[in-house]
């Protein structure tokens, strides 16, 4: 966790706004690349508000993470076209090999796996998007070529 200090400094440009919570959340994850640990209790008490109206803030966008994120991102789509083509099983099994849940890091930090709805590759399922780079019709094969790529 940083110092209470340096969290302090961070938030207090941000209490003038007439919304600061969420400029004060995209600028700790700017700057940690996460929420980190103990930011909830100084952003709570910045803005005289509970630690669960914080977590409920973090937790509604995706976009925050409460661990830095891994050198490389996994996306594996899970709306339905690719479902229908066995997305939800492919995905199940690669969170399953990796130990993780969704929007999890394996312990190496070489890749986080996270959902996405939609990649535009319907036709071609199941999709995922490695990085910058979609792939589509990702069979078992494939997708452990995928990971070792990413060094998971
Ligand atoms: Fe997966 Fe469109 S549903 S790419």
């Amino acid at each position: 966790a940083p110092p209470v200090d340096d969290l302090r400094a961070l938030i207090a440009p941000f209490l003038q706004l007439e919304g600061p919570m969420l400029p004060i959340l995209h600028a700790l994850q700017a700057k940690y690349g996460c929420i980190p640990t103990g930011a909830d209790a100084e952003i709570a008490t910045a803005l005289n508000i509970t630690k669960a109206e914080v977590h409920g803030v973090v937790s509604f966008y995706h976009d925050f993470r409460d661990t830095p994120a891994g050198r490389h991102t996994l996306k594996i789509c899970r709306a339905e076209a690719c479902k229908a083509v066995g997305g939800d099983a492919l995905a199940t099994a690669t969170l399953a090999k990796l130990g993780l849940d969704w929007r999890g890091t394996t312990a190496n930090g070489a890749v986080t796996v996270e959902p996405v709805y939609c990649l535009g590759l319907c036709a071609c399922g199941p999709a995922v998007i490695v990085d910058n780079k979609v792939v589509g019709r990702v069979t078992p094969a494939r997708m452990d070529a995928i990971l070792q790529q990413v060094g998971a």
